[in-house]
């Protein structure tokens, strides 16, 4: 096995003392790099996530061209509801459509645990080829949607501010409910675990919309489900909570177990250091619109963010995915400000 030049990100998830702290930045891989956008006029989305040498190729460009201290694989949460058996489009301009979503007990008829190396080998696939072309210069983030979160997606059908529809079928059929987030759950461990086995050497649990619940809910649309996951593989790998919005929950997500909690920019620094407790690592929180600032404001604002965190473990980040409109500069300026920092 290669040795990993850069293990910022890994010793600061054991909360190990670095020189620095490790930056990544959510949706690192995407529509702000030209040359994604090269890629994307040339293949579907899904033929992007399923060709290893396509989804590689993607996962490194931001490693090279942005200077990030991890890679993220370039893929989907949405290819597991698709490899349990629905229909899954992505929709340009729009966003994700399932044309036919679970809104009865009967629709959960449709669905599999499936064997996720035959449905999901392609995940596996890409992992390998981009772990074999990095040889070493960052470690490979792994992820998957929590249960709740693909829950939205299967029974909504779409993208939602709200996603009441889901929230319906959760409140007024909760027994289907969850045997449904129980069915992604089981998927989802066996897809994380197939995963570590490709190289995956840290997994993020994708939570988008854990925040739509109150703190009550949260615990049983959602951790609940969470907890399963990092309990069955958070002695196999790194494990990296972000539930966007859900801070009032910071410390029941700690006792998970999971090695990394990350945090929106709703948040200060100080309280859900508080929340957290002092050993597990914040992961966060800078406010992605504001990459769309002026580079000078970026810089100054980056290392008050880094000063806010320091003392304990803490991962520089975007409180959610990069915006498409960010110029490149911008986001190079975001992770050469956590580069030139010294604790
Ligand atoms: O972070 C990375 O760079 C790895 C790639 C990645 C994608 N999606 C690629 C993608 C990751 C980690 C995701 C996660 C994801 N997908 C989430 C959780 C994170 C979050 O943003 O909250 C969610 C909710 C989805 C579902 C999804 N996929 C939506 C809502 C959309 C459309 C809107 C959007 O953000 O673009 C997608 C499409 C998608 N997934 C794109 C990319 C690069 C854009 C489509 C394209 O480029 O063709």
């Amino acid at each position: 096995m290669t040795t990993l030049r850069n293990d910022l990100l890994l010793r600061t998830l054991r909360g190990e003392k670095t020189e620095r702290p490790p930056v990544w930045m959510m949706r690192q891989a995407g529509r702000y790099l030209p040359d994604y956008m090269k890629l994307k006029e040339k293949y579907t989305f899904f033929e992007r996530c399923q060709t290893p040498e396509l989804a590689t190729e993607i996962t490194i460009q931001p490693v090279e061209q942005v200077g990030v201290d991890a890679a993220i694989i370039f893929s989907d949460i949405l290819v597991v509801p698709q490899a349990m058996g629905m229909e899954v489009q992505m929709v340009e301009g729009k966003g994700p459509f399932l044309p036919d979503p679970i809104k009865k007990a009967g629709d959960l008829n449709k669905l599999v645990v499936p064997d996720v190396e035959e449905r999901l080998g392609y995940v596996f696939d890409a992992l390998r080829l981009t772990k074999k072309t990095l040889d070493g210069r960052v470690p490979l983030i792994g992820f998957a949607g929590s249960p709740w979160t693909l829950l939205c997606y299967m029974v909504q059908g779409k993208g939602s501010k709200t996603f009441d529809e889901a929230k319906a079928f959760c409140y007024t059929q909760p027994e289907t409910a969850h045997r449904l987030l129980q069915l992604i759950t089981d998927t989802t461990i066996a897809y994380l675990k197939g995963q570590v086995r490709a190289g995956a050497d840290v997994v993020q649990i994708f939570d988008s919309w854990g925040g739509l619940l109150g703190p009550d809910d949260f615990e049983i649309l959602s951790l609940q489900y969470i907890r399963q996951i990092v309990a069955a593989v958070k002695d196999e790998v790194l494990t990296i909570i972000f539930a966007k919005g859900a801070w009032q929950s910071l410390d029941a997500m700690a006792a998970t177990g999971a090695h990394g909690l990350g945090i929106d920019w709703c948040i200060k620094a100080s309280t859900a250091r508080q929340l957290a407790g002092p050993h597990i690592a914040l992961q966060g929180n800078y406010d992605p619109a504001k990459l769309l600032g002026p580079i000078p404001v970026i810089k100054k604002e980056v290392k008050a963010m880094l000063d806010a965190f320091k003392g304990y473990p803490h991962i520089a980040n975007l409180g959610h995915g990069i915006l498409p409109d960010v110029p490149v500069d911008h986001a190079k300026a975001f992770v050469e400000t956590v580069k030139e920092y010294k604790f």
